[in-house]
Parts: structure tokens; sequence; C-alpha cells
């Protein structure tokens, strides 16, 4: 017998709001929409659910209350224009980046120049990287991750981008590299680099997150960043160093207690410190908190 779809939602709804997920509503309708093969805003349009369904729909629920990322169930995640694969062995991207890959956009826009050279340290699935490369036109953009499982999804995301990309006449690089080592693809782009941008593992090393979704889901390589989290933030300033042109463009996010310019714990103090860097400024993101760090090479 069909359930009327608006019982099954609240139900779902007080299931996931009882196991502790933190958005019950927006994860019901997902999973539901999901199941039935429509759009979330679609699900008022239908009235029933029929037995199948229903049972789909149990199965991805069960999972969710275990706190297996919603992303990860439905195997994508949107950011800016994109819909990236996402799952276990890669970063899932956030809305917070999608501020940094703004400030960028602006920064090369507002250059106008006939061809950039972008850098993206730390890629993960690639979207920080694959939204410079779509949405700012006659760029070479340069990703660079270090796992092996998250370099799978880069891949199979730039392979669903490649008409936007070239539509947009960019070039898209992407290089499976620790940047801790030296790497031979950016050796000949010293002083050439417009803007170099990274989401790096930014937590204490002793630090545990909160949230199962991060705690149980998160590769470790992306989130632990060694004994005060700024190991790879580091390293990220010194390639910046050594490829960023004069008047180049530096963006790296980092945790809302890393803001700081006084502080050796903080981005910017890092940058100032490196004296490499003027205009150093520390920006929010959507919940008003410190969240990633601009700066223009001297
Ligand atoms: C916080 S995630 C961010 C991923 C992506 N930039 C995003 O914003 O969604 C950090 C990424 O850095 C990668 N990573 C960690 N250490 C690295 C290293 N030494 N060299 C290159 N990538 C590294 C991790 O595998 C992970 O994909």
């Amino acid at each position: 017998m069909s359930k009327i779809t608006r019982s099954v939602l609240v139900d779902v709804e007080l299931r996931l709001k009882n196991a502790g997920v933190p958005s019950p509503r927006f994860d019901a309708e997902s999973l539901i929409a999901f199941s039935l093969g429509i759009e979330r805003n679609r699900i008022g349009l239908i009235k029933d659910i029929e037995d199948d369904q229903y049972r789909e729909i149990e199965k991805l629920v069960e999972k969710r209350v275990r706190r297996i990322p919603l992303q990860h169930i439905l195997g994508e995640q949107g950011f800016r224009r994109l819909v990236l694969h996402v799952g276990p062995g890669v970063f899932i991207p956030r809305p917070e980046t999608e501020l940094l890959v703004e400030s960028t956009v602006r920064y090369l826009k507002d250059k106008n120049q006939d061809r950039n050279i972008v850098v993206d340290l730390c890629s993960g699935s690639g979207a920080i990287a694959l939204a410079l490369a779509s949405e700012v036109g006659n760029s070479d953009v340069y990703a660079v991750e270090k796992s092996p499982e998250a370099f799978q999804y880069l891949t199979k995301n730039l392979a669903d981008n490649e008409e936007s990309l070239s539509n947009a006449n960019s070039k898209f690089i992407a290089i499976n590299a620790d940047i801790e080592e030296p790497i031979q693809d950016l050796e000949n782009l010293k002083i050439q680099v417009d803007a170099i941008v990274s989401n790096p593992p930014y937590i204490p090393n002793k630090m545990i997150p909160r949230e199962p979704e991060v705690k149980d889901h998160e590769p470790e390589m992306a989130l632990f960043g060694g004994r005060d989290g700024l190991d790879l933030v580091r390293v990220v300033i010194k390639i910046a160093q050594d490829l960023l042109k004069p008047g180049g463009f530096i963006a790296i996010e980092h945790a809302d207690v890393q803001g700081s310019n006084v502080e050796e714990t903080g981005v910017p103090y890092l940058l100032l410190e490196s004296k490499a860097f003027t205009k150093v400024e520390d920006r929010r993101d959507l919940n008003g908190l410190p969240r990633y760090t601009v700066g223009i090479k001297i």
C-alpha cells in the first residue's frame, strides 16, 4: 500500500532529528527526492510514495541515522556552479570555501588579463580549481593533491567538466603530488603565477572533530595539519613566495581561531611574518567567523 509523502517526510525528519543530524528537514527532503529521482523542491508535487520507493528511502535513512554524510549517500555535492562527485576518501567541499573562490574570481576578473595562471594546493575533489577554471576564462589552472583516493575523484570531476573548461578556454593540469616535496610540474612557474589558492588541512593533530560525519568519514589527511594545524599553511606560503608574480594574489582558508595577525597561530600573522605579502586581510564566512586570509605578493 502506498504512503502519503507528507507523512513519510515528517517521520524521516523526526528520526534524523533524534539521531542528532544537524539539518534534519533538508536531509529528509534530499533523501526522499533522491530515491524518487526528482529535484528536492518538487517533493510537494508528489502525493504518494509506492512501496518499493519507500523501501529505497528506508535504506538511505538508515544510513543517515548512522551519521554517514548526506553527500556520501547521494554521491555528490554542489559547489558554486558545479556538481562534484564525492564519497569515502575525499573531503566534501564546504559552502564556506565558495567565498574564497568568489574573492579569487573577483581578483582575476578585475585584472582582466589575456591569460591567467592559477595554482590550487591541496585540491581534494578539485572544487576550488574546477570552479576557477570554469568561471574565469582563459586560465591555466594547476591542481595539486597528494591522496591517490582523492585524486581519483578529482580526475572524475575533471572529466565531467571538460566541456565547460573548453568553453571557457581554460586548461587544467591535475597533479597527484605532495606539496611538501618538490613538484616538477610547478618548476617552470617561478614568479609567473597570478593566484595561489588553498584550503589545506588545518585542524591541530590533537583536536578531535565533534561531528561523526567529520570524525568518522572525512579522510585524516584532509583534516589534520600538525601540532598547531598550520604545517601545510606554512608550506603553501613558501610555495606562494616562489611562484607568485609581484602583485599576485594568495587566498588560504583556515579555522575560525586562526584569523589573528598578532598571534603565531594566525594565518594573517604567518603571511605578514614572511614579509613577502602586503594588503593582508582576513575575511569572514557566512556565519560571520574568520575563515580565510588574502594577500598580495610584494
Ligand atoms: C581540507 S581538504 C580541502 C580539499 C579541497 N581543497 C576543498 O576545499 O574541498 C585538504 C586536502 O589536502 C590534501 N592534502 C593533505 N596533505 C597534502 C600534501 N602534503 N600535499 C598535497 N595535498 C595534501 C588532502 O588529501 C585533502 O584533499
